[in-house]
């Protein structure tokens, strides 16, 4: 029997820049994707028969086979051709979702790479993102982590020089939007944006944190409920010190972007109400 445990760090979009619907149902985007050390944790024992089986600390997730990571597991033994002999997981949830920061599609990429870890240690990153894609548009970052640009529908990848040091605080909202719903609110009102990440990049490259702030823009943001409380919260991160603040993702959560971790700690307690959920961790 072999146990290994496996981080499944957040993301929030630096920039998320949705165009056009495609034929496909997708949107062509252009996404600047950067991991948070906010982190679920996955706990993976391969044994000797039983079969797959999964356990989450969390109420609500369902623990049965249409579980993202579930999923991946299947898939992972699908495609490796590995014998699924007895694998147990059990998924410590943290981050909050339906949030926009890619909490399902961080676990199901963390079990991609436990298994990895545990049965084919040789398997190149280009198979698991492969199959990371098959699960989901975010997923092949989480796979990967780090500072990227995105684009395709999410799955296409090229690394990006990393976003200098700084602190991120995640603020999730009770409201939750769906991600499917928000795409649609989007076409309904055709605002797309132009697939430019140019700003952002150039940024990223000169290593200029007020310029990344400055650059930080989300088609989302556009077409939110009119009563959405995201807009107040961005506000509040920033008179709690945050350099720039954004809807991450489709939402419902924000993030704001501290220069220093104490900044960031101030600014997670600060945000904390009885209407809210709030976070912070390093970017990584
Ligand atoms: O790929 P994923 O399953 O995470 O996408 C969830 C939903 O978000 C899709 O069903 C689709 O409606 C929408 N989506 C989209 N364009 C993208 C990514 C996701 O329309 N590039």
């Amino acid at each position: 029997m072999t146990t290994l445990v496996e981080k499944a760090p957040a993301k929030i979009n630096l920039q998320l820049s949705v165009g056009p619907r495609r034929a496909d149902g997708y949107h062509e985007l252009a996404s600047v994707m950067q991991t948070v050390d906010v982190c679920d944790t996955l706990t993976v024992t391969a044994h000797t028969g039983g079969g797959m089986s999964l356990t989450c600390n969390h109420p609500d997730l369902s623990p049965g086979e249409d579980n993202l990571v579930c999923r991946a597991a299947v898939l992972f033994f699908q495609c490796t051709g590995v014998p699924m002999d007895g694998v147990t997981i059990h998924l410590h949830k943290v981050i909050p979702m339906p949030a926009g920061l890619g909490g399902g599609s961080a676990d199901a990429a963390a079990a991609l790479r436990a298994l990895r870890r545990l049965y084919a240690p040789a398997l190149p990153d280009s198979e698991l993102e492969t199959m990371a894609a098959a699960l989901g548009s975010d997923v092949p970052f989480c796979v990967r982590g780090g500072t990227a640009l995105a684009a395709g529908r999410g799955e296409k990848l090229s690394p990006l020089p990393p976003l200098p040091q700084c602190w991120a605080v995640l603020v999730k909202p009770h409201e939750a939007y769906s991600t499917a719903a928000m795409y649609r609110r989007i076409d309904d009102t055709a605002c797309y944006d132009p697939l430019d990440a140019a700003p952002m990049v150039s940024a990223l490259t000169a290593g200029d944190l007020p310029g990344v702030c400055a650059a930080m823009t989300n088609t989302f943001e556009k077409v939110l409920p009119p009563d959405a409380a995201t807009a107040a919260l961005c506000r509040r991160l920033k008179e709690q010190g945050a350099m720039g603040a954004m809807l991450s993702g489709s939402g419902s959560a924000v993030f704001g972007l501290f220069a220093s971790r104490e900044g960031a700690a101030q600014g997670a307690a600060a945000m904390q109400t009885e209407q809210t959920i709030s976070f912070f961790g390093r970017v990584m």
